[in-house]
Order: structure tokens, then sequence, then C-alpha cells
């Protein structure tokens, strides 16, 4: 359920009509929903606390979904977490007030920078992918007579997710380390004075669908936890990433938190052991639409029809990037016949097409449509390419809305540039 709904002829998100805040801030803009992303966390967490032998598990929202600082503060203000990939992440979550003692920090490739603002913020985990990883780790932490908490991220070698590029669990691809080296490495990190192994880590893929990998997975890592506390070795977290799918329209629905938790329960309940999860689409996607403007409508003599946006890839890449689909909505719909479009933004690139023969309502030169469900991985992954403004972030709340980004100006744009010392004007031409 979200909070974007159709009232009086328009779409609205919460109490304000999304038209509206088209005309204020201009478009193409992203719009958020605060009453949507509180729910989506609460039945998250409710889910999960329906079953006592999972105890009270920490739910560190993948920061990479949305990282505005305005959806980390909302979420964290209910006592969310945050899992974090980069120095950028962390500080994000920090700067948005979510305590160290509730950052997870995963990754495959930590500087060793990024490994020292870690240890000095004092996240709760570090999420060692690699033995090179967890060497550098060691040396680091000795060098400031820091002890870190580290689990080691597995991968269990489970196929599961939405794409082949979001697939992350499968021997094949970069992330964590085989069963069995895990329990290498943590023997390793055990008998190291200068770490402190808490416990294990996966994440198998995103957009997932079914839980039967899930519960594929978790089977593995309990097993893999049983076999770490029979060699005498102290096992107190099992962090279970992200992963939960969210109704794209096209695809399988996914399951309900609430079967997710179950699965869980009857998988890993009863473990005494610590939990983790770190959803992030589940929470966030369908929190946040792409509000964008009709160019115009290009009919082709020989049949198709183009419905050209100020959205482009650059703003949404998720079609280009992984054939994505986004459900799309005139926000005033016109009566008439519905007919087939294809939605291509400016850029140029023939990627840069939203979706072909959409079957939508008649829409004209000026029209407003909105691309649903762009709350998770939307804004996050826009880029200037075509030296396009990034695209700007609102928040609504109720019948209060703000913007969370602003649109930066031309002049913004261009001032991140410096022309180099050899073509300034005044050093004249050669
Ligand atoms: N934890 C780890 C270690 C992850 O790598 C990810 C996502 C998550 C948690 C959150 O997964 P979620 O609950 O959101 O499925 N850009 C792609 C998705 C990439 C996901 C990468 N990792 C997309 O637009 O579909």
């Amino acid at each position: 359920m979200n909070h974007f709904e159709a009232r009086e002829g328009e779409l609205w998100c919460e109490q304000v009509p999304l038209a509206a805040l088209a005309e204020a801030v201009g478009t193409p803009l992203y719009v958020y929903s605060t009453a949507t992303l509180e729910r989506h966390y609460r039945v998250f967490r409710e889910a999960l606390e329906a079953f006592p032998r999972l105890g009270a598990p920490l739910i560190a929202y993948a920061v990479k979904a949305n990282s505005n600082l305005s959806v980390l503060a909302t979420l964290g203000r209910l006592g969310a977490g945050a899992d974090t990939v980069s120095e950028g992440e962390i500080r994000r979550a920090l700067a948005a007030g979510i305590p160290p003692a509730r950052i997870v920090y995963s990754g495959v490739g930590k500087t060793a920078g990024e490994l020292i603002f870690a240890l000095e913020a004092g996240v709760a985990q570090i999420n060692i992918e690699s033995e090179p990883e967890l060497r550098l780790l060691a040396e680091l932490a000795q060098a400031r007579g820091a002890r870190p908490d580290l689990v080691i991220r597995v991968n269990p070698d489970v196929e599961a997710g939405g794409h082949a590029k979001i697939s992350t669990g499968a021997r094949g691809n970069k992330f964590g380390v085989s069963l069995a080296e895990a329990e290498r490495l943590y023997a390793l990190a055990a008998r190291d004075p200068r770490l402190n192994p808490v416990g294990v880590a996966c994440h198998i893929g995103s957009q997932i669908t079914d839980l039967a990998p899930l519960a594929r997975a978790f089977s593995l890592m309990r097993q893999l936890v049983e076999r770490l506390r029979a060699r005498g070795l102290v096992v107190q977290r099992l962090d279970l990433g992200g992963g939960l799918g969210v109704p794209y329209f096209n695809q399988p629905d996914p399951p309900p938190p609430r079967d997710f938790a179950a699965m869980a329960d009857e998988v890993v309940g009863g473990l005494d052991i610590d939990l983790a999860f770190e959803p992030g689409r589940a929470i966030a996607a369908n929190a946040g639409v792409l509000v964008s403007r009709v160019i115009h409508v290009h009919e082709r003599p020989e049949g198709r029809r183009f419905l050209v946006l100020d959205a482009a890839m650059n703003d949404l890449i998720r079609p280009a990037m992984y054939d994505a689909y986004h459900d799309i909505r005139p926000i005033r719909p016109r009566p008439g016949p519905m007919g087939p479009y294809d939605v291509v933004g400016p850029v140029c690139e023939t990627g840069d097409t939203f979706t072909r023969d959409r079957v939508l309502p008649p829409l004209a030169s000026g029209d407003l449509v909105a691309f649903m469900s762009a709350g998770a991985y939307g804004a996050v992954m826009a880029s200037e390419y075509n030296s396009r403004p990034l695209v700007p972030e609102v928040l609504v709340k109720g019948d209060a809305w703000a913007v969370v980004r602003p649109r930066p100006s031309y002049e913004e744009m261009l001032g991140r540039d410096s022309v180099a010392p050899w073509l300034s004007r005044s050093a004249g031409a050669r």
C-alpha cells in the first residue's frame, strides 16, 4: 500500500496534488511520501516482531536504495539502522542522526581511507568480503588501538533476484567468500587479537519475489553458524541482507513481509543470535514517484507514436539498465481511448527509451505523468548525462512538503568544472 492516490480526477501524494508540486518545483522531479516510508518500515518491523524467536532484529535500511538525508532521517527516527557501502553513505547516515551503533558497513572494495573512517566513526559492524580486506582491517585496527566487530560476508551460492545484474549470491560473482572460506577466515580472525569476529552475513540479490532461494540461503547460514559454534567459536550476529521484492505490476507479486518473517522464523528462529536485515527497495520503492512533463507527442507516418518526456535515462536509469518496468500514470488523465506509446526521453541514445508500446490514456504536450515505484534506485542512480541538471527531490508529509534536494542551476552545474589555466581567456591564443 502507498499514499499516491487518485482523487478529484488527479494523482495526489498524501494531501498534496502532484501537479501543484510540478508547478512549484518544475519537472522532472522525484516526490517521496513520508507516510509510505514510515508504513513500509513499520510493516517490516512488525512482521518480524510477530515472531518472538527472531528477537528484536536490527533493521539496517540499505542506504543505497535512496540516500536522501530527509529519507534517512525519517527512517532513523523510527529506529532504523543503516546498511552502508561507502564512506559517503556512512557520512549520510550519521548526518541524518542514525547512531553508529546501528550502522553496518559492507562492500566489496573498501579503501584503507574508508575503513579508517568507519573505525573512527565506531560503526557497529564491518562486513568483511575477502581475506585481503580482513588483513587490511587488522593492520588498520592495530595502528589505532581499536578492536572492531566484524562479520564475514558469505556468498552462499544461491541464485536469486529480478535480473542478472542484481543477483549477488551465486558463486561466480564478486561478493563475499564461500561457506568453507568463511569458516576458515572466521577462525583466523578469532585467533587475531586485533579483531573481533561477531558473526556472518549474506545478501543474495535484489527484487526477489520467491521465498525459496532466501530460505535456502538462510538455512545454509544457520548451518554455518552451527558449525562455527561446534568449533567453540562465539557467533552472536547473523545479518541476512535485503532483497525482498516489490510489486512492479509486470512481475509476480512478492510475498508480504509477514510471510518473509514466518520463513525466517522457521529457518533461523531459536538460534539465540542477534539478527539483522538490510531491506532497501521494500522500504523505499513504492514511497516515491518520478514526475515528468510531456514535451510533445510525435506520431510517425509509419505508425509508431513517441511520447517524448522531459525526464530521461539520466533521471531514472532502471529501464535502460535492467529493462525494468515502471507503471506510468497520467497525473490528470483525459477521457478518451487508450492507445500504445513508445515512451522516451530527450537524451541522445536509443537506450533512452522507458518502454515501448505502453497502452496509456490520451496524452498531449504539457500533460504530466508519474513513473510509479521509483523511490528506490531512482534519484540515487541519476546523473547529469547530456548536461541535464541533477533531478530534484521533494518530501511530502501530510499537506506539507519540502524540497529536500534542489535542482542545481546551470551556473552551479558549470561552476563545478574549472578551465585549465592554459585555456583561460587571459592566457591568449598561441
Ligand atoms: N544489502 C546489500 C549488501 C546489498 O548489496 C543490497 C543491494 C541490499 C542490502 C538492499 O537490497 P534490496 O532490499 O534493496 O533489494 N540498482 C538495482 C538494485 C541493486 C541492489 C544492490 N544491492 C535496481 O535498481 O534494481
